[in-house]
């Protein structure tokens, strides 16, 4: 069985205390930090940027995981490089050529990252696929925290995870596969069993008084 990883989502943290909130995830047990960027064009909200993400990056030393929810993508990508982003993953339809925004992730030093709308099909990255480290499986449309889970997308996890171990098979390099969007310990096991591994969770870790026991929750070791 492979290791789950779970990725606390910032935007449901009190954001007048972020650096009080990412080490209290952090020391609770977070795998990595999933950080939310909104652009109030790409999606309909608007969250933070790269001043932002380098400010919080001195608060912990694990992974931070930067979902671009923005475009044009491609004018922002140094900036979250130099923010202290180790992943940076974006959308297809952020831009004319994902293979070059991949390309210049990768460039960049970074780890690269595609992310699926519930809508967009898996052609988008098919591929791209020795450009990916992740592969991100929007399980709601993005741009607000605390919605409901589209189950539908659990058998688009299920193909990808076909795809990648096939890709592996075929001597690829390994590609994480995260879900993200209504996130729950009720809904985990799905994305689990249908082989997610790495689990986004917003309001299912900060809505909760305590986040240790919520991370092992979603992970499913409680
Ligand atoms: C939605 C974001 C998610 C969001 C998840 O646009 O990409 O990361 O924070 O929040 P929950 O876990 O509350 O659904
Ligand atoms: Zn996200």
């Amino acid at each position: 069985t492979r290791p789950i990883r779970v990725a606390p989502s910032l935007l449901a943290a009190d954001f007048a205390r972020l650096g009080e909130e990412v080490r209290a995830v952090a020391a609770a047990g977070a795998d990595w930090l999933h950080l939310d960027i909104m652009d109030g064009h790409f999606v309909p909200n608007i969250s933070f940027g790269p001043g932002l993400v380098k400010a919080l990056r001195k608060h912990a030393a694990i992974p931070f995981d930067v979902h671009l929810m923005i475009a044009p993508a491609d004018p922002y990508l140094q900036a979250f490089a130099e923010a202290g982003a180790d992943l940076i993953s974006l959308h297809p339809e952020a831009g004319a050529h994902l293979h070059r925004s991949l390309q210049t992730i990768r460039g960049l030093g970074r780890k690269s990252g595609v992310v699926l709308n519930p809508a967009t099909p898996v052609s988008a990255v098919e591929n791209v696929l020795d450009l990916c480290d992740l592969i991100l499986v929007m399980s709601v449309n993005p741009g607000f925290g605390g919605q409901s889970f589209i189950a539908s997308q659990l058998g688009k996890i299920a193909i990808l995870r076909q795809m990648i171990d096939a890709h592996v098979a075929q001597g690829g390099q390994e590609i994480a596969l995260q879900v993200d969007g209504g996130v729950t310990a009720e809904t985990a096991p799905r994305c689990i069993e249908a082989g997610a591994d790495v689990l986004v969770a917003g309001t299912a870790v900060f809505g909760k008084p305590d986040y240790a026991a919520a991370i092992a929750a979603i992970r499913g070791a409680a």
